[in-house]
């Protein structure tokens, strides 16, 4: 039962693990325990990831792993993923071993183009507003300076600036449209930043225009906000071969044939997509995470891209033409190598060291291709053997844990499985078995 509290966040790290260990468990001790499990001796490190978040009181475990044997543009890439999910790792690096041995990845950016919007209600004079707009940008921009003069250093910062009329969907609703190039920063902050200073100046500085009378209250600002639609931060990752050499691989005779038609109906079919594009995302966000990456953001903003034709579709898509199949992923993007926790998160910045600490642009590329591999080991099991296979497979170990079996009870059923079909029931039956003839 759900209790209340005020000032929880004022709290000693202490006192509020004692406070839910004593207010929501019946065996307080072993709540506080497990908790507490989960620290780090190394107080600094602890402290480090207390400070994340707020009202931390332990560390969440997620496995870091990684897909080794991956070519991507010729360089070679051993990817560090973070996933709870058994055969996620698997699937991805024989996907990747399979297609270095074909030539490996192709991946490219297409943008790298991030928005922002102040949405604004103005119930006046249209001509006027978009009039005091045309006056106004350029001091939007010179506003901006303090916040944007690193990033124009790096190459980037505010692209273009326009006002849109949204009044027909909503009375007297403008947008202030931004576009940024934010360089190797995913830039929300850097972008909201902006946004933030922009909605201030176009509020504030209406005094100065004169061909119209603006006050400053016929302006209300809604909101100033990064948007995480990004269809303009897009990267392309594909890979390609005879169809012969891929059906021999996979010996099978129409496996090409069977993939083309496996994605097509994720493209025709929505319930199908998002199974698909969940796939996808397996490999993705393992990257996301690992880089210290929003996988939120990413996961909202590829999902409305999938939509972007008015339907919910697979992200891949896949053909054979003249005797060649080629199977490719277009994705938004928006990903960054520095900033955030990048260069704070220990583990973060040593996945982006094994990556060779790279530039936003080529870690798209990276992330693009693993999603394609990861799409490409799924649909590979579900037109030959069949998804539980391979993942009951690694999820075996799993179900083990869960019966809380011995090591050498594993052994042996690891051992049994080999060739026989993994469940629940049957491994509960076989360890059950193993047990009795253990007694004898
Ligand atoms: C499971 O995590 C992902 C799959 O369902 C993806 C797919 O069906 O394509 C295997």
């Amino acid at each position: 039962m759900s209790k209340e509290i005020n000032g929880f966040s004022k709290l000693s790290k202490e006192e509020k693990i004692n406070w839910i260990a004593d207010n929501f468990f019946t065996n307080s001790p072993t709540a506080k325990r497990i908790l507490k499990q989960y620290w780090n001796e190394d107080e600094k490190l602890q402290k480090l990831h207390d400070e994340f978040s707020e009202n931390t009181l332990s560390n969440f475990y997620l496995p870091f792993s990684i897909a080794p044997n991956f070519l991507i543009n010729e360089k070679k890439y051993s990817i560090p993923m973070v996933i709870e999910e058994s055969s996620v790792i698997a699937a991805a690096s024989k996907s990747a071993k399979l297609w270095f041995d074909l030539g490996g990845f192709k991946s490219k950016v297409i943008s790298k183009i991030k928005t922002g919007q102040v949405h604004f209600i103005y119930t006046g004079d249209e001509v006027a507003i978009t009039s005091y707009f045309n006056y106004i940008k350029s001091i939007l921009i010179q506003d901006t300076k303090t916040i944007t003069s690193n990033m124009e250093k790096r190459g980037g910062g505010i692209v273009d600036i326009s006002l849109i009329d949204k009044t027909l969907d909503m009375k007297g609703y403008y947008q202030i449209n931004v576009s940024f190039d934010t360089i190797d920063a995913m830039g929300a902050n850097f972008i909201n930043s902006c946004l933030e200073q922009i909605s201030k100046s176009f509020r504030n500085k209406t005094d100065g225009f004169k061909e119209f009378i603006i006050k400053s209250n016929d302006i209300k600002i809604i909101m100033s906000i990064v948007s995480n639609y990004v269809p303009d931060c897009l990267v392309k990752a594909e890979v390609s071969c005879k169809v012969e050499e891929l059906n021999k691989k996979e010996d099978f005779n129409d496996f090409c044939g069977k993939f083309v038609q496996a994605v097509k109906i994720a493209e025709l079919d929505t319930y199908r997509a998002v199974t698909h594009n969940k796939g996808i995302m397996n490999g993705i966000d393992a990257v996301a995470i690992a880089t210290g990456n929003d996988f939120r953001a990413i996961e909202a903003g590829i999902h409305a891209y999938a939509s972007k034709d008015g339907k919910y579709k697979s992200l891949s898509h896949a053909k054979i033409e003249k005797g060649i199949f080629c199977f490719s992923i277009e994705i938004p993007l928006a990903l960054g190598t520095i900033g955030g926790i990048t260069n704070l998160h220990p583990l973060v910045k040593l996945a982006l060291n094994m990556l060779d600490n790279p530039k936003a642009e080529e870690l798209m590329e990276i992330t693009a291709a693993v999603g394609l591999a990861q799409n490409y080991s799924a649909l590979r099991s579900l037109i030959t053997s069949g998804i539980q296979q391979g993942h009951m497979k690694m999820h075996l170990i799993n179900i083990l844990n869960s019966l809380e079996v011995s090591e050498s009870e594993k052994r042996s059923a690891v051992e049994y499985f080999k060739d026989e079909i993994v469940n629940n029931n049957n491994v509960q039956s076989f360890i059950t078995k193993l047990r009795k003839s253990n007694e004898i």
